[in-house]
């Protein structure tokens, strides 16, 4: 069976892992008598190629993900070691593979590699320059099924503090009631600005009614929730559900006092709520995916309130109204603009 394509450059970077000499004969190595297992960090690869070919060569293995994921450590910042060597997942964007690899160099002593692995479409062919200062240039160890795998070997301490705050991103956001700062951070979505998806969204929410609960469902860094909340009478609630725990830290920021979810699933979330919202993800990795769209749909009435509604917004081309029509009766599409829609759906009417 062919593999996902997001999971290929775990399986070349394994393929290298496999086939390099065990821990103990490479040069440097301490020799004679038993010594611990070397130590390695996997840093936000969802797939098990990798981690399985570190586990099978003799290390000891952390795996580390800002999104929650199955068997891994799920935190705004990883874990701070020290390791014997660092894998990097090439993330979605640039800003992204900095901060990572940064973490990376900061978790090694001097000597120790840093490896970064990835597909050609994913940037890696141009990631060398995103390796912190204090380390050397990488050495490519391995180009195979358009993914590569490289490694720089770290000769000093990274130049940044090592913890999150050192990357955030602050720009002004204006969603029509006046520019405030926002907090980002590298991969969050629409890292610094406002997304046109995100703004049509907020267009149509609807003012909520003191008391009223609202659940801003893969809320990111918060912005939905923020003018549903301005919009709303005061007393008013809203609930941030996010997987990315990165995410969350912005949101905190944003909306101090809020209350915010690390997790998956709208089932997760004691409901009831008058209104639902999401700018839903619509891609696992690069290849699109209605799957999260299509369990929020199934999962949003045991946590609607009666007449309570759902607003989501994607673009106009996506099959939504089919798979809302699946789980309401009452559905309608509320804006139209460019190339995005905004449907609400019920169950009942309000
Ligand atoms: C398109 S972005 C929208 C972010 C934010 N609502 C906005 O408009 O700026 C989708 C968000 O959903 C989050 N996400 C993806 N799958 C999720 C899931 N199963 N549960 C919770 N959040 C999820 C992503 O991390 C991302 O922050």
């Amino acid at each position: 069976m062919t593999p996902p394509p997001g999971e290929i450059p775990s399986e070349v970077a394994a393929a290298w892992a496999l086939q390099r000499p065990p821990p103990g004969d490479r040069i440097g190595a301490p020799r004679g008598g038993p010594h611990p297992a070397p130590t390695a960090l996997v840093l936000g690869d969802p797939a098990p190629h990798l981690p399985r070919a570190l586990a099978q060569t003799g290390y000891a293995l952390t795996r580390w993900h800002r999104d929650l994921t199955r068997g891994q450590i799920c935190a705004p910042w990883p874990p701070s070691g020290p390791f014997g060597e660092v894998w990097v997942r090439m993330p979605r964007s640039s800003r992204e593979a900095a901060m990572l690899l940064h973490a990376a160099a900061a978790r090694v002593a001097d000597g120790a590699r840093i490896h970064l692995y990835g597909a050609g479409r994913e940037g890696i062919r141009s990631s060398a320059r995103h390796f912190p200062e204090g380390t050397d240039p990488p050495d490519t160890l391995l180009i195979k099924r358009r993914c590569r795998v490289l490694a720089a070997t770290r000769r000093a301490p990274p130049p940044r503090p090592d913890a999150l705050d050192s990357w955030e991103v602050r720009a002004p956001v204006d969603w029509g009631t006046g520019a405030r700062d926002w907090t980002f951070y590298p991969g969050v979505f629409a890292c610094g600005h406002l997304d046109a998806a995100t703004a049509l969204l907020i267009d149509c929410l609807p003012a909520l009614p003191a008391g009223a609960r609202l659940l801003d469902f893969g809320a990111g860094t918060g912005i939905i929730a923020a003018a549903a909340l301005e919009r709303g009478a005061p007393g008013a609630e809203a609930v941030l559900l996010e997987r990315d725990a990165i995410a969350l830290v912005a949101a905190s920021r944003n909306l101090p006092g809020a209350t915010l979810v690390l997790g998956r699933s709208a089932a997760a979330v004691p409901g009831p709520f008058a209104l639902i919202v999401s700018t839903p993800p619509i891609h696992a990795g690069s290849a699109q995916s209605l799957h999260t769209v299509e369990e929020l749909v199934r999962e949003a009435p045991a946590v609607l309130a009666p007449g309570g509604r759902l607003l989501l917004v994607a673009q106009r081309r996506l099959p939504i109204a089919r798979i809302l029509e699946r789980t309401f009766p009452l559905i309608n599409t509320i804006a139209d603009r460019e190339s995005f829609r905004v449907w609400e759906a019920g169950r009942n009417q309000p």
